[in-house]
């Protein structure tokens, strides 16, 4: 068992998003101190007062943007972090496909700014948020670690060519730490429905849709093809609740401690669900009807996508718990409880 020093120091970039804020919660949680580094370009001061206030602890907040080097490497200084989390990120594949520099710019150059941040005040210790993206099309499954890399939009090239930059960092200086965290599809919220996604306009993502379906602000969710390789023809994912996603890079923060290495674990249950499966499950949990139409394909998706979890389980001890109606129904709390999100939440945080 890896034990949490007590009080040790975490940098969380982008601790205001939604995997970020709950993570914030279960590293408060496991007696970790917690600094958060974020622009809130995507993401709002409210999430981090609920973090808190789920916790029953304080963090540190810092309004920053990652490409300000002089800024970032003063806050992390000032945090006195023995190791980062960088959650901070673009994450919109459409967007990206019009805006290509604006991705490269924050993910990519952002990330060398951090990384010389972090050189320059010698902490050596990186979790980072890929994504299951990284597989391309998939050859196999389920996806293993091993798996080819290929990606097809900007969204998907900046977590390649992050990856492979820390790849190359670690050959240039193997005492580097590094953790590469390969997402399947976040859903759920916490269970005390206090934060959660909040997704910006018309949500891309198929849950935050599907629970805007059953709240009643949109009339159907488009089901995005019905003709796939795939059980009921529709397209196959591996969700995974929040938190235990969250709880995922707690465990690779304690474990990244002992051990100078650079190693990539996918974050994913083995399971997958087809889109009707989501929301008839979707259904069940809210007791309300969620409305479809089925559409054409969606330019870029594939038909199914589920990950070989195993090695998580052997280098972290960690697998998903959490199943498909909790998070269903921790979704749909969050939903009831903000039905817009944290826009209509009335409290502010100064951030300093
Ligand atoms: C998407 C991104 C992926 C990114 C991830 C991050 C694309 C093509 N992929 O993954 O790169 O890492 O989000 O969150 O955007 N669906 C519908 N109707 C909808 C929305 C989705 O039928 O309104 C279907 C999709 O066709 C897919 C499934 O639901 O079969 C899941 O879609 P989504 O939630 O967007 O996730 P991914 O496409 O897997």
């Amino acid at each position: 068992m890896i034990s949490t020093k007590s009080g040790q120091k975490i940098f969380v970039t982008g601790g205001a998003g939604y995997i970020g804020s709950h993570t914030c919660v279960e590293l408060l949680n496991a007696g970790f101190d917690v600094t958060v580094y974020d622009n809130f370009c995507n993401s709002q001061p409210e999430a981090l007062v609920r973090v808190q206030r789920i916790a029953g602890k304080s963090l540190q907040v810092v309004h920053g943007d990652l490409r300000n080097l002089t800024e970032l490497t003063q806050a992390l200084k000032n945090s006195g972090a023995t190791a980062v989390i960088h959650f901070a990120g673009l994450k919109a594949v459409g967007e990206s496909v019009e805006k290509p520099l604006l991705y490269y710019d924050n993910n990519v150059v952002g990330t060398v700014r951090l990384l010389e941040a972090m050189a320059q005040c010698k902490v050596k210790t990186l979790v980072f948020s890929s994504s299951a993206t990284v597989y391309g099309a998939p050859q196999q499954l389920p996806i293993p670690e091993s798996h080819p890399l290929s990606a097809t939009n900007p969204y998907g090239k900046t977590k390649l060519v992050i990856e492979d930059m820390l790849r190359d960092l670690f050959q240039s200086d193997s005492s580097w730490h590094i953790g590469i965290l390969r997402y399947f599809n976040p859903v759920g919220a916490h269970s005390s429905g206090q934060i959660g996604e909040d997704p910006q306009g018309t949500p891309n993502n198929l849950l935050p849709f599907v629970a805007q379906v059953a709240i009643g602000r949109r009339e159907f969710v488009n089901v995005w093809g019905n003709d796939y390789n795939t059980p009921d023809g529709t397209g196959v994912r591996d969700y995974i609740h929040v938190v235990d996603l969250a709880i995922g890079h707690v465990k690779a923060v304690q474990m990244l401690g002992e051990q100078a290495q650079c190693v990539a674990l996918n974050l994913g249950t083995g399971n997958g669900y087809s889109v009707m499966e989501m929301i008839k499950a979707f259904e069940a949990a809210s007791a309300k009807p969620v409305a479809y139409r089925v559409g054409p394909r969606r330019t870029g998706d594939i038909a199914s996508c589920y990950a070989q979890p195993d090695l998580a389980l052997q280098l972290l001890g960690w697998r998903a718990e959490r199943g498909l109606p909790a998070m269903c129904e921790d979704a749909w709390r969050w939903q009831q409880k903000n039905p817009m999100g944290y826009a209509a939440a009335g409290s502010v945080m100064e951030p300093h």
